[in-house]
């Protein structure tokens, strides 16, 4: 991938150490913003996608905090304002599943933990964002694009119901929030993608269904980063409270 000379400002992506946050951070890179990358365990990883960024002539740095603790948070924006300039686009990506089970079987840990990651945490980011961009706050307005899951649709019977559920809170974000927010300047997005090829799946489950969605094929995180890269940029200007899906067909 080439870098652009134009510059768009400063992205921050949750999650951004693998998988599809890693590919959108260096999408956007790429497509000239200066990127901070969050992780929460794999320092090295991080590393690695800065160095990427970097390769493609931005300013990016790694911040390790967990995105389900509110002040960890908190440090995360301050320290990607503090070392990159102001944020312009905050790509909500963090995420987890759940292990396979039918919702007869979830006990009240399982549940508390895919919410809270996967729901609880994703409106923190939101609002830590709104409470930089939004002109309501002082900020000069931005974009947040969600990352939820075709998941959210489909259900996932028999695999993680509560994922799904999880998912489709999120999609319920972006309309509400995009709606709240949408004469202070910041645009809220989002992207559902299908069975893409990361870390996240248990093993062999790709191999078993990666096949099935009409484009017989799993996709691939840089084709999510694509759709996540054209959401955060002005090329979608007149777009909010949409959420894409980049499935497959699925
Ligand atoms: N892959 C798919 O098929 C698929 C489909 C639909 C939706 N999604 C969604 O896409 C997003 C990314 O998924 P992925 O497949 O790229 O996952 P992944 O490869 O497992 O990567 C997950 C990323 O999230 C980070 N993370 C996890 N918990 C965190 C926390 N508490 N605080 C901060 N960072 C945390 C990880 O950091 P460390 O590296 O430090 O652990 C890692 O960078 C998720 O929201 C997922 O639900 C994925």
């Amino acid at each position: 991938m080439t870098g652009t000379d134009e510059r768009r400002g400063v992205a921050l992506i949750t999650g951004g150490s693998r998988g599809i946050g890693a590919a959108a951070a260096v999408a956007l890179a790429a497509d000239g913003w200066d990127v901070g990358v969050n992780y929460r365990t794999r320092a090295d990883e991080a590393a690695r996608v800065v160095k990427a960024c970097a390769d493609l002539g931005r300013r990016a740095i790694a911040v390790q905090a967990d995105v389900l603790e509110a002040d960890q948070i908190e440090h995360l924006f301050d320290t990607v304002t503090a070392a990159l300039g102001p944020i312009g686009a905050v790509i909500n990506n963090a995420g987890i599943v759940s292990p396979s089970g039918r919702v007869a079987e979830y006990d009240a840990e399982r549940l508390d933990r895919v919410f809270r990651i996967n729901s609880i945490s994703a409106f923190l980011v939101a609002g830590a964002a709104v409470r930089r961009m939004s002109t309501g706050y002082g900020g000069t307005g931005g974009v947040i694009v969600n990352v939820s899951s075709r998941a959210a649709v489909l259900g996932s019977a028999g695999e993680y119901v509560d994922y799904a559920a999880s998912k489709a809170a999120v999609d319920a974000l972006t309309i509400g929030l995009a709606n709240e927010v949408a004469n202070e300047g910041v645009r809220v997005l989002g992207v559902r993608p299908g069975l893409i090829e990361t870390d996240i799946h248990e093993p062999g489950r790709l191999e078993r269904i990666g096949t099935t969605p009409p484009l017989a094929r799993p996709g691939k995180p840089e084709e999510v980063a694509e759709a996540i890269a054209f959401l955060a940029s002005d090329r979608s200007s007149y777009m909010t409270g949409t959420t894409l899906d980049v499935s497959g067909g699925r």
